[in-house]
């Protein structure tokens, strides 16, 4: 009986020891962990937190570990400036280039900029890195190896992380134009991909069925085009609607609010004003700018829209300069998405003003193979029309690039003849994306059967809620993509891809919650890609490290689908 007794104390003293333990199976894999599970520092209330008081960022990255300490466990860590007895301690390496007397800074590589080491040992936590983006990685590897518990106290076993990105460019895209989320929820969605270790935020900010974006110049584009009378129910073709108005559209002010963010959580704001197409919402507040001259409701249904920019109406420019021109003012971003999809171009062939533009800039079809041409807008190929669509994206682009911005584009951009400096987002496929990389232009990966967050997760459509259901992206689909597409590309042409997007389209995604659910755990998957080398992949693995970043989302109320396949 006494034995037994013993042995329940064991037990329990063992499962109590075990649930104040860290462990650094975290989501994204570092690069490199070498643990030694026998050693342990014992973080404990009270204790300090150590950082350069030179920089305003690394206070924020000290508060933001304190705060994350405290969720997670409890325990309560105070900031003690540049106190170097402190056991936890944020440090920026100071660089100068080899044998040059002058302490010139070193070009760091994008990477770089994000590396961290951390380190657990008798003396503490020491975390250092190149720059506070560093440092900010570093606290968010710390608080996901933090067990959730209630207490004074956590044990840290021992160990010597080295970790760094692999890609430059790990973004995630809300569509606010098919249904209007709050400043408060892109917030959370924020979080959310700053706890992934992504570092783009692709914002879509205009659509068919709803302009979010103020534009102060033309203030009735906000008010009038972010309304639309009704919303269709449940599958588009059956016309079936709810008839309640609908709209929202987030402020200059709070756009600045989001960017800044964002920044804390080391994160841009990619803006897409998406054109020619899907502006119809515009074309309601704006019907000049039409082929045909409207009246154009603001889409109530989803799918491609035949009503698009008029190419051959001089208008057209000057309207996207000014839009463009604002979006730069709120948007420090060095990229700005045109957007560029799905642009029928039936009107255009019809149209008096676009075919009188298309002979004054002389463009002829040619009969060259276009990749990705889909019947979706770009199916004539290197037609006129296209090529009319890439003049007015080579308006646009120097325009971008007189404020110093690149131009980034759905792979449709393509179809015409891209523009010199053009960034293309592969989504039809990696087609468009390898077509780009060897033309030597830069891509981001962002495939639809790969990437798309609107569609279901699971085979079981029952078991989750309705969504964009004509194929299955599941978790396994993410982690299996290889964004080099090494079969295609050579190595120097792979140096083109920056990254890796998943896209939450949002036709059927109108709730917070129903968002989050179609984002996580997916954004894991994907965060592995983003960050991993291809030699750390393995799915069963991250599977098995899935259920303690999952405590982690409760605890930051996060929603999320239970189930992975
Ligand atoms: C897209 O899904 N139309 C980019
Ligand atoms: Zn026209």
């Amino acid at each position: 009986m006494k034995q037994l007794g013993l042995l329940l104390l064991a037990c329990i003293l063992a499962f109590s020891a075990s649930a104040q333990r860290a462990n650094y199976n975290i989501i994204p894999l570092p690069k490199e962990v070498k643990v030694d599970t026998t050693q342990f520092f014992t973080l404990a209330n009270g204790m300090g937190i150590a950082y350069d008081e030179s920089d305003a960022e690394n206070i924020r990255v000290a508060q933001f570990l304190q705060e994350w300490v405290k969720q997670a466990t409890g325990v309560e860590l105070q900031l003690t400036a540049a106190d170097k007895k402190a056991p936890i301690c944020l440090s920026l390496i100071v660089l100068a280039k080899k044998g040059k007397k002058s302490k010139q800074p070193v070009e760091l590589t994008e990477q770089q900029k994000e590396s961290y080491t951390l380190t657990v040992n008798k003396e503490g936590v020491l975390i250092s890195a190149y720059e506070p983006a560093g440092l900010f990685r570093a606290a968010q590897t710390l608080r996901k190896s933090l067990p959730i518990a209630k207490g004074k106290s956590v044990e840290l076993p021992y160990v010597q992380i080295t970790d760094q990105p692999r890609f430059t460019y790990r973004g995630v895209l809300l569509d606010c134009g098919r249904h209007f989320f709050s400043v408060e929820f892109i917030k959370q969605f924020l979080d959310a991909m700053a706890l992934h270790g992504c570092n783009q935020f692709h914002w879509h900010l205009t659509e068919d069925q709803g302009w979010r974006f103020e534009v102060k110049a033309l203030p009735d584009l906000a008010k009038k085009g972010s309304v639309r009378e009704k919303t269709v129910i449940g599958p588009s073709r059956m016309r079936i609607y709810d008839n309640i108005p609908y709209g929202g559209y987030y402020t200059q002010e709070e756009c600045r609010d989001i960017v800044k963010y964002a920044a804390e959580r080391y994160i841009n704001v990619v803006p897409e004003i998406d054109m020619p197409g899907h502006m119809q919402s515009a074309l309601h507040v704006f019907p000049n700018l039409g082929c045909t001259g409207g009246p154009y409701p603001v889409a109530p249904h989803w799918g491609v829209m035949r009503e698009v920019l008029c190419g051959g109406n001089p208008q057209t420019l000057d309207f996207l300069k000014t839009v463009f021109g604002e979006l730069c003012d709120v948007f420090p971003s060095p990229y700005i998405h045109i957007g560029g999809d799905e642009c029928p171009k039936e009107r255009w062939q019809k149209c008096a003003k676009c075919q009188a533009k298309i002979k004054e800039l002389g463009l002829t079809a040619e009969n060259v193979q276009v990749e990705g041409s889909d019947g979706r807008g770009s199916q004539d190929g290197r037609s006129a029309e296209n090529k009319l669509q890439s003049y007015i994206n080579h308006e646009i682009e120097q325009f971008l690039a007189s404020k110093g911005r690149s131009l980034i584009g759905w792979d449709e951009i393509l179809a015409g003849g891209l523009t010199e400096d053009a960034i293309v987002m592969s989504w039809r496929g990696t087609k468009g994306g390898v077509a780009a990389a060897k033309l030597n232009h830069r891509v981001i990966m962002s495939p639809n059967v790969f990437a798309y967050l609107d569609h279901p997760q699971l085979k079981d459509y029952g078991k989750q809620p309705r969504t964009t259901d004509s194929y299955i992206v599941s978790c396994s689909k993410i982690y299996s993509f290889e964004p080099l597409v090494p079969d295609e590309l050579t190595k120097e042409q792979s140096d083109c891809i920056l990254g890796y997007q998943g896209n939450l389209w949002t036709e059927q995604v109108a709730y917070p919650e129903h968002a989050l659910y179609q984002l996580l755990p997916r954004l894991g998957a994907m965060s592995e890609v983003q960050w991993c080398n291809p030699e750390q992949k393995d799915f069963e693995n991250f599977k098995a490290r899935l259920p303690q970043l999952k405590k982690l989302y409760d605890k930051m109320g996060l929603v999320y689908c239970n189930e992975v396949e």
